[in-house]
């Protein structure tokens, strides 16, 4: 399982408010418990914070509010040592507007740096080279009067994008990554992949009908998304990677399931492991879009990456909660994509069952997307509060002032006093993880699913062979507001099972050990059963 930290939230050791390297070194131990095997962490270097991070003013640095170069090695030892992987966050698409690279290439038209980025023409006076919009509104192009040329931007206007067809920022990036590597990162997390490129001739996006959250017109990001030469950079970056026996993980936005078994590549030549956001646009909790959702992954025949929240989404005990089953509701989710065929990724928190804490006046907002699009889109501050680690003032976050306000829920949603609750959603994180780690059939096995046609609860089998024995377990999550009997049609997958023994359920009365009897399943409830011959 991987573990998603983003660094300005998690721990922080100097008490300025903001989480550092120090903070994350401090809570090792805790990760290692709770089973993590390898945690990325969100951008840590020189930076503006325009986008708290993403906005990378030196790829080869720690931003001092995090820490140095010398905190971050000991990280890494101390990692190395409770068996856990660091992975860093690679942003390739677009610098910070206060990168070297960036003030050199705007300072004049004949620059050394001037093609590191893209720089045209407008149209005519007023008018941007073309009609592409910038994800955070407004037009993808910023005018500067120092050379009388725009930049383009796919994200903030603070964040210009780099020029991948210039072979010289190639080369620069792919040393970035040698970097990091010497200092012994397992791999990187590549931020916005789908964005390298844009078209050489920069055509206008056809429009669509309205307008989006900002204002600006709909269109298709036919010219500067998802063009085929990304994946020749990732596969590159791949070559780079194998040298360092390192992983890929990437933020792979995609529409289609074809679309996402691209970025393996056809030869498993591409990235390990792009995550899998279709997922998270079941947006409901039911068995049949999960299953479905499930299905269209498991059809691609490759290594899945779930995720179901992270610093861009609200979280998924929001997502998912009803209001008043949230805790049992959070232990469902965790029951399927901890128990699912893949690697998931899991966002800090979400084994506690943190919440959004949304910001409720504009002037709070700090994330430029809220301030942007608010009052429609209030940004991206509320998933991305102070872990919560006990019961105390800021949940023994800082004793400064946390840069973020920390949801009330904090005083029964912490570390401390969930550890010491067995119904705690934490201990039962815990608890599942500690069995997917020991677990052959969990960890590697095929899934299979069972009872199809249920709509309120998920049923699957994991199963692994050694030889001409299985290992089978058998997976049950009641994703609905009632009771529901469950039988388990095995013979239909010609399984034969006499035995049925618990592993982990939330069931408040034991079922039957007979295969053969149904499963009374509490409504949002988990039972998870090893099947014996
Ligand atoms: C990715 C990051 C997001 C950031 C954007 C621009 O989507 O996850 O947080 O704002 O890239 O770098
Ligand atoms: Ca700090």
């Amino acid at each position: 399982m991987f573990y998603e930290i983003y660094p300005r939230s998690f721990a922080d050791s100097n008490n300025d408010g903001i989480g550092d390297l120090n903070g994350i070194k401090a809570h090792l131990t805790y990760l290692e418990n709770l089973g993590v095997d390898a945690i990325w962490i969100s951008p840590c270097y020189p930076s503006p914070q325009k986008d708290f991070g993403y906005d990378v003013s030196d790829y080869e640095n720690i931003d001092p509010m995090y820490g140095s170069l010398q905190d971050f090695d000991a990280l890494e030892q101390a990692a190395q040592q409770d068996k856990i992987k660091v992975i860093m966050d690679f942003v390739p698409n677009h610098t910070s507007d206060q990168h070297k690279w960036f003030l050199d290439s705007r300072s004049s038209r004949t620059s050394a740096h001037r093609d590191w980025y893209i720089w045209r023409d407008g149209k005519g006076p007023g008018q941007p080279p073309n009609n592409w919009i910038s994800d955070f509104g407004g037009p993808a192009w910023t005018y500067d009067p120092k050379t009388s040329q725009y930049y383009y931007h796919y994200f903030e206007a603070a964040q210009p994008d780099l020029n991948w067809r210039n072979p010289a920022v190639k080369d620069a990036m792919f040393d970035v990554t040698r970097f990091w590597y010497r200092h012994g990162v397992a791999g990187f997390r590549l931020d916005a992949v789908d964005t390298l490129f844009e078209d050489p001739q920069l055509r206008d996006n056809p429009l669509l009908d309205g307008k989006n959250e900002f204002g600006d017109r709909e269109m298709v990001n036919k010219f500067n998304d998802n063009l085929p030469e990304n994946h020749v950079i990732l596969k590159q970056l791949r070559t780079i990677a194998d040298e360092h026996d390192a992983v890929l993980v990437g933020e792979t936005w995609t529409d289609n399931i074809s679309q996402l078994k691209e970025y393996y590549g056809a030869k498993n030549d591409e990235i390990q492991m792009p995550m899998d956001f279709m997922f998270t646009t079941v947006n409901v909790l039911s068995a049949s879009k999960f299953r479905a959702q499930i299905a269209l992954q498991e059809s691609a025949k490759e290594w899945p990456v779930y995720v179901i929240s992270n610093h861009d989404m609200q979280r998924s005990y929001n997502r998912y909660g009803d209001g008043t089953h949230n805790d049992q509701i959070a232990k469902v989710m965790a029951g399927m994509y901890l128990t699912l065929r893949g690697t998931p990724i899991m966002y800090y928190g979400e084994e506690l069952g943190m919440e959004n804490n949304d910001p409720t006046r504009r002037e709070d907002v700090k994330d430029p997307l809220g301030q942007a699009g608010w009052p429609v889109n209030k940004g991206r501050d509320g998933e991305r509060t102070p872990m919560q680690w006990n019961d105390s003032t800021h949940a023994g976050f800082t004793s400064g002032t946390p840069w973020l306000p920390i949801p009330a829920s904090y005083k029964s949603h912490n570390v401390a006093t969930e550890s010491a609750d067995p119904n705690s959603v934490l201990v039962f994180y815990k608890n599942l993880l500690k069995l997917r780690r020991q677990n052959p059939a969990l960890l590697d096995g095929e899934y299979i699913p069972l009872n199809q046609e249920d709509t309120n609860v998920l049923t699957y089998l994991r199963r692994v062979h050694h030889g001409s024995e299985a290992e089978t377990v058998l997976v049950v999550l009641n994703m609905s507001a009632s009771a529901q009997p469950v039988q388990v049609n095995l013979s239909a997958q010609s399984i034969v099972s006499s035995k049925r023994e618990a592993l982990l359920t939330t069931l408040g009365a034991a079922p039957s050990t007979n295969p053969a009897d149904p499963i009374q399943m509490d409504p949002y409830s988990v039972y998870i059963a090893k099947l014996t011959r």
